[in-house]
């Protein structure tokens, strides 16, 4: 049985003082939370505050990208170890947004996903097709050749990556995808994963759907084999993250 986990992906949202109240409404209401990991990855500005706020909780922290080099001069750019050192135990590599709106390529995924496992950081590695790519019939395609790329050379394991399945035109739309569609790629990466593992039968790596995940089509999520949700616009609110964390505890 793979444990269940929630990440809330803030993208570009919160300031520090935002932060800081969601930290503290949220932990009240996770309190009885026992069977599920929450992560949270706020923008870079705000992992101090979170760390501080959630350091009580079980809550974990994690960010939105990394650097795949220690240090050196790449201006802009941060390090797996200034995450490790802020804090965090995640980090969401390879998200469509970074593809798609900063050029982000395989190579520099693969780079990023090597780097993280070295560093004992989890990488959340997203896939996902575009809408294009879907209606050509290339979804599954696209996904395998994804994994196969971001996976180059990785040895995974259960303990050290996450995989997250975010169809591109589902993500921020308020267009989600079916749980059939979800359950259908979630078979195939499974099977990816099985085959680019050298070392035996595949991991049990828990597998994440995102896009327009809210708490009132979440459920359709849990009954496929997904093992949570990957959260975007219903994680900025600590109510409406907090009725999927619950959804997750209670399956
Ligand atoms: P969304 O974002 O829930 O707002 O669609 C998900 C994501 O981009 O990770």
């Amino acid at each position: 049985m793979i444990p269940s986990l929630i990440i809330a992906n803030w993208k570009m949202h919160k300031t520090i003082k935002e932060t800081e109240a969601f930290c503290r409404d949220f932990i009240v209401l996770s309190r009885g939370i026992h069977k599920t990991t929450v992560v949270i990855c706020p923008p870079f500005t705000a992992l101090a505050a979170a760390r501080a706020c959630l350091e009580s909780s079980n809550i974990q922290l994690g960010a939105q990208d990394m650097h795949w080099e220690d240090k050196g001069a790449y201006t802009g750019e941060v390090s797996p170890l200034q995450l490790i050192d802020a804090g965090c135990r995640y980090v969401i590599i390879g998200h469509s947004e970074r593809r798609h709106l900063r050029g982000e390529t395989e190579e520099m995924i693969n780079k990023k996903i090597t780097a993280a496992v070295a560093h004992d950081l989890i990488p959340v590695l997203c896939v996902g097709e575009t809408l294009q790519e879907r209606e050509a019939g290339r979804a599954g395609h696209v996904v395998a050749l994804q994994l196969e790329k971001g996976l180059q050379n990785i040895n995974f394991s259960a303990g050290n990556l996450v995989i997250a399945y975010e169809p591109v035109w589902a993500i921020g739309t308020g267009v989600n995808a079916s749980g059939r569609d979800a359950g259908e790629m979630a078979a195939l990466i499974r099977s990816c994963l099985g085959k680019l593992n050298p070392s035996g039968p595949a991991p049990k790596i828990p597998l994440l759907y995102g896009g327009s995940v809210k708490a009132d089509n979440f459920a359709e999520f849990l009954q496929e084999d997904m093992n949570g949700a990957l959260v975007g616009g219903a994680s900025l609110q600590a109510d409406s993250f907090f009725e999927i964390v619950r959804l997750s505890e209670d399956a």
